[in-house]
């Protein structure tokens, strides 16, 4: 068992998918360990992505990932930060596999509808950048 990072981002907000959204991933095995709503400024949205800082797409990502509620959730399960990439799917939804979350509801490159820690990225820096361990409950 291990912990990866998701959030449901503002457009899937918007549109009130998140519950969704989460019976789709919790029905793959996943269990929420820590979850929470909120709505970061730019300059939180802009440290949370600063790997991506100085693509073409960054000042937009920031703007959108600001713009709006969003619903983040530290997850467990066997080998969870590699299984939650797949049932989300592809970056873009037009790439995503068939009735993946992205397959299922994003709409462009930019509005995906979830975030899913990268597996070869520290899934750990992004669960602590919003929770603390005392915010994330196992039993
Ligand atoms: P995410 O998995 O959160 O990681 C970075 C995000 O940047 C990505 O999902 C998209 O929301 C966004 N993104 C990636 N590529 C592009 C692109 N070419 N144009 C706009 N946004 C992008």
């Amino acid at each position: 068992m291990n912990r990866t990072l998701l959030i449901i981002k503002p457009d899937a907000t918007k549109r009130n998918l998140a519950g969704a959204i989460l019976k789709q991933i919790i029905d793959e095995g996943f269990t929420i360990v820590g979850m929470k709503m909120l709505w970061l400024n730019k300059e939180q949205g802009g440290e949370f992505y600063k790997i991506h800082k100085g693509k073409d797409f960054y000042d937009w990502l920031v703007n959108f990932i600001s713009s709006g509620p969003i619903v983040v959730c530290c997850l467990k399960s066997p080998n969870a930060p590699k299984k939650l990439r797949e049932v989300v799917g592809a970056t873009d939804p037009k790439k995503a596999a068939q009735g993946t979350v992205r397959n299922l509801y994003g709409t462009s490159v930019g509005e995906n509808v979830v975030h899913a820690a990268a597996p070869d990225e520290d899934p750990q820096r992004e669960i602590s950048f919003f929770f603390t361990e005392k915010e994330l409950f196992e039993y």
